[in-house]
C-alpha cells in the first residue's frame, strides 16, 4: 500500500467521530486540523485533537489544549479533568456524547506549558471555523485560555458562572475542571457554576428565537487574546 492509500485509510477517532455525529464540513476541518504545520506544536504531537461530539450542538464547552493523554488518544479531555468534567455534566443529565468539546489550541504543548500566545493565534481560525459549524446556543469556557477569547482585562474569579451575550448566543465562563482537581474548594463553586447551565440553555433558545441568524456576532478576532492576567495563572 502507498503511503497515500495508507494516509486516505487512515482516519483518527476525532474524524470518526465526526463522520458519525457531524458534518462533512466538520470531518474536512478536523481533516484540514489533522494535517496543520502553522506552529511548532506540529513538531511535537503524537497527533491533532481537532475536538469531540456532534455538530451541530446546543452546548459547546472549549478548553485550553490537550494534555498527554489527550495526545496519546486525539480526543479532548479523556484525562483526570475529563473524568471530572463528565461528572459535571453528569450532574445536569447531559453527557460528552450531547456536547460539543474543543480546545483553544489543537496540539499539546510539550510538558502540559501553557499554549504561548503565537501558538493560540495559529489556531484560531481553526477554532472560529468550528464555533460557526457546531453554532452552539451556549458556549462554556473552561479555564483561562478561553475565556481570553470572550473577555478580556478581568479574572475568572470575578466573572466565572457569569454570562454574556454575544450575537445569538451566550458565553458563560467556567474555572477549568483541573483546577479545582487541584483546589478542592473549587469542586463546588464549578459544580454550581454547571448546575446554571439548564437555565442558561432555555435562555438562549429564548435568544435564539428572537435572532435567528448571527447577524450580531463579533467581529473576527485577528489577534490572539492577550496574555490572561497574571492573577488568573494559578486558576488555570
Ligand atoms: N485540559 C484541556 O484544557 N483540554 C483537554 O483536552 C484536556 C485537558
Amino acid at each position: 500500500m502507498s503511503d497515500s492509500t495508507a494516509d486516505a485509510a487512515y482516519a483518527s477517532p476525532a474524524i470518526e467521530g465526526a463522520r458519525r455525529t457531524g458534518t462533512p464540513e466538520l470531518v474536512e476541518l478536523y481533516e484540514e486540523i489533522a494535517d496543520c504545520p502553522a506552529c511548532g506544536l506540529a513538531r511535537t504531537r503524537t497527533q491533532t485533537v481537532p475536538g469531540s461530539g456532534p455538530a451541530p450542538a446546543e452546548v459547546m464547552c472549549v478548553g485550553e489544549g490537550p494534555g498527554a493523554r489527550e495526545d496519546e488518544q486525539g480526543l479532548p479531555f479523556v484525562g483526570a479533568a475529563g473524568r471530572f468534567l463528565d461528572e459535571l455534566l453528569g450532574g445536569i443529565g447531559m453527557s460528552r456524547e450531547t456536547v460539543h468539546i474543543a480546545n483553544v489550541v489543537k496540539c499539546r504543548p510539550p510538558g502540559n506549558r501553557d499554549p504561548q500566545p503565537e501558538e493560540i493565534a495559529a489556531c484560531q481560525p481553526f477554532l472560529e471555523r468550528q464555533i460557526a459549524l457546531v453554532d452552539p446556543l451556549l458556549i462554556v469556557t473552561l479555564g483561562r485560555f478561553s475565556m481570553a477569547r470572550w473577555f478580556a482585562g478581568t479574572t475568572i474569579s470575578r466573572i466565572h458562572g457569569q454570562p454574556k451575550r454575544v450575537g445569538n448566543r451566550l458565553v458563560v465562563p467556567m474555572f477549568h475542571p483541573a483546577a479545582a482537581l487541584r483546589r478542592g474548594e473549587l469542586r463546588t463553586v464549578i459544580a454550581a457554576d454547571f448546575a446554571r447551565i439548564p437555565e442558561l440553555i432555555e435562555e438562549a433558545r429564548a435568544i435564539r428565537t428572537e435572532a435567528p441568524s448571527d447577524a450580531a456576532a463579533e467581529p473576527f478576532a485577528a489577534t490572539a487574546p492577550a496574555a490572561p492576567p497574571s492573577e488568573q495563572r494559578a486558576l488555570l
